[in-house]
């Protein structure tokens, strides 16, 4: 069990004194409640997509990164395909609503000018395994009383899953789920086949990515990450310590962005492959201000355009060097050259270096998923997810691409 007094968080992002009160609050109660014991690793994550382009959404993340796909099912208007690593690390599930009625992501995206283009795209939210989901649901519905999309059933199946309704800061979901296996199960009403066409595409794009030597240098997710509105950052953090048990590991302000990267991880001693970092991006002050501060605005420009969504999916690379170590050609170099040569489009080139601590760069956004794809080299066992400099660079690389695309 952690003791939460003596985690030192890191950065220089300044908050609030509301917001370590509560911090503090937080934790108690969740030592209290032993929610830390009850609540264990992600699961899966859920990204919904249009039906039309679930199959080239499947073959991007099978020849951009080391997920595989596993099957595909039915349940409850859903369509469901399951894209795997291994047994250790959160699935990646990409959904297709199949209800002729409009749900809350059609509502969500209505809002903002370019969602509304693809009001069927969004990633909804990641679903947490759980110890005892009774007794979770009581604690979250009876005294924290967050608000359920349904009602826990007196008796539910394995593999239920207990959504919350959508955070009204990020507009994201949590899911939690009782795992009845060894192995990752979800419920089905029936599976569901792809057509031979579709299967040789999959083969093709997985094919690809073990050919070019991906197989041995890009790992799972490593963190993902969220843009939010200036005036609920605090808030958004809080609210997701309410409902997980990862913990506030530290805050940075990128100044000359006017903006600030928050990061939430779980301390309990997994690595990022297996307990992704959630990651909190948000302006430092109101796009309205922007223009008296004489600062640039890019994070809450995307949140003005696409509204409160997840905004990058990170993978991680193995670190190590190709060639003469004088060349510095790192694996990420290597991967990302072989990507664009197999026509995936970057946003600018690799960013930092080993001597920084770490090499990032950011993929243009999908046009299947609206999200970017980052790629991060880590040398040296640098504990962090970006340095200053990098996250600067990056942020004014996907706000230019906001304003162009
Ligand atoms: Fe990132």
């Amino acid at each position: 069990m952690i003791e939460y007094s003596k985690i030192k968080i890191k950065g220089d992002k300044k908050n609030s004194d509301f917001f370590f009160k509560y911090l503090d609050e937080i934790y108690k109660f969740r030592k209290e409640n032993k929610i830390d014991l009850n609540i264990k690793n992600i699961h899966h994550f859920v990204i919904q997509t249009k039906s039309e382009f679930a199959v080239s959404l499947i073959c991007e993340w099978l020849m951009q990164s080391p997920y595989n796909y596993e099957f595909s099912f039915v349940h409850e208007l859903k369509r469901h395909h399951v894209l795997r690593f291994n047994d250790q690390s959160p699935d990646i599930l990409i959904q297709e609503n199949l209800s002729p009625e409009e749900d809350f992501v059609f509502f969500q995206n209505s809002l903002n000018p370019k969602s509304k283009e693809n009001p069927n795209i969004k990633f909804i939210g990641e679903v947490f395994e759980v110890t005892d989901l009774k007794k979770l649901d009581g604690i979250l519905t009876n005294t924290q009383k967050v608000k359920f999309q349904d009602p826990l059933p007196d008796k539910f199946y394995d593999d239920y899953i207990h959504w919350t309704t959508p955070s009204i800061y990020t507009h994201n979901s949590i899911g939690y789920k009782q795992r009845p296996n060894a192995q990752r199960t979800y419920l089905m009403d029936q599976e569901w086949n792809f057509d031979d066409e579709a299967k040789a595409r999959f083969k093709l794009s997985k094919d690809m990515f073990n050919n070019l030597s991906l197989n041995k240098y890009v790992l799972p997710i490593d963190h993902f990450a969220t843009r939010i509105y200036s005036h609920d950052r605090e808030l958004a953090i809080l609210e997701y310590l309410t409902l997980t048990n990862y913990w506030f590991w530290g805050a940075y302000n990128i100044g000359d962005q006017n903006s600030s990267t928050n990061v939430c991880r779980n301390l309990q001693g997994d690595p990022e492959s297996i307990s992704p970092a959630k990651v909190f991006t948000a302006n430092n002050t109101p796009a309205f201000l922007s223009f008296l501060d004489g600062l640039p605005c890019p994070t809450e420009n995307f949140v003005q355009l696409y509204g409160r969504r997840l905004h990058h999916f990170a993978l991680g690379v193995t670190d190590g060097f190709i060639g003469d170590e004088s060349k510095n050609y790192r694996n990420v170099d290597y991967v990302v050259d072989q990507l664009k040569n197999s026509h995936m489009q970057f946003l600018d080139h690799v960013i930092g270096s080993c001597q920084e601590g770490l090499k990032q760069i950011f993929s243009k956004k999908s046009a299947h998923s609206l999200l970017i794809t980052e790629y991060i080299q880590r040398c040296n066992e640098f504990d962090g997810f970006f340095t200053k400099e990098n996250v600067a660079a990056l942020t004014k690389a996907a706000g230019d691409d906001d304003l162009i695309t």
